[in-house]
């Protein structure tokens, strides 16, 4: 079973629409997911409550439920657990990173969310995890997001797939929807599809190399 977590304190960058369509992205390839809602907020709750499908399963938890809820989902026998945090550093935050196999940060193209990595990056360092950042809400294409590669990959690895700003995940979400089951053909069905790719495939690799840490 594997644990993900997304993690960053800059509020609104896209960590519960990567969770909720990661965990839908998933389920379509035939994983059991269980999605774990830490955020006092309750935004994957709210959309799991507007959705009609009963998967992928999800909880409301504090942090100190974490551990006891990942035990009961492995006992269950779920293939990932995907953990929406809080856009700030509070015990959640720390808990959710400890408890990962990998950590995705998702950072828009701006200085604001560029400013805000640098905690994470240092929770996901000191407890010695395994972390990308995933540009999200980006432009479709221009100098502005090669700046943000190169600015990012100084202090970690950035996924090769961005998530570009497209209605389609504001109005799949309104539904209690992924991208893929909202607009399948639609090319943000497709970005979340390649990156759920990379990063099972990445998970994958790291797992035989231990020390490939977020540099
Ligand atoms: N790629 C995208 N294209 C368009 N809208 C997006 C995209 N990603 C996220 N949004 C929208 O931006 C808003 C913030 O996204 P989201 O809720 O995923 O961020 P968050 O990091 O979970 O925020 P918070 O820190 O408040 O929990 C939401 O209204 C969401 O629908
Ligand atoms: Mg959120």
């Amino acid at each position: 079973m594997h644990v993900i977590s997304f993690i960053t304190q800059k509020g609104g960058s896209g960590k519960t629409t990567l969770a909720i369509n990661c965990a839908i992205e998933a389920e379509r390839r035939g994983k059991r997911v269980l999605l774990l809602d830490m955020d006092p907020q309750g935004s994957a709750e709210s959309w799991y409550l507007d959705r009609e499908q009963e998967t992928p399963a999800l909880a409301r938890i504090a942090a100190r439920e974490l551990e006891p809820a990942i035990s009961a989902a492995r006992e269950r026998g779920f293939d990932h657990v995907l953990i929406d945090t809080p856009g700030r550093d509070d015990a959640a935050t720390a808990a959710a990173v400890r408890a990962s196999d990998f950590i995705i940060i998702p950072c828009r193209p701006t200085p604001g969310d560029m400013k805000a990595t640098p905690p994470t990056v240092a929770t996901v360092r000191r407890l010695n995890k395994q972390a990308c950042f995933v540009l999200t809400q980006t432009p479709p294409r221009g100098g502005r997001i090669r700046e943000a590669e190169t600015g990012l990959s100084m202090l970690g690895m950035v996924s090769p797939v961005r998530i570009v700003l497209r209605t389609a995940y504001q109005d799949a979400q309104g539904a209690g929807l992924g991208v893929a089951e909202y607009e399948p053909q639609g090319k943000a069905a497709q970005e979340v599809a390649q990156l759920w790719t990379w990063i099972t495939r990445k998970m994958e690799k790291l797992h035989h190399e231990p020390q490939a840490h977020i540099a």
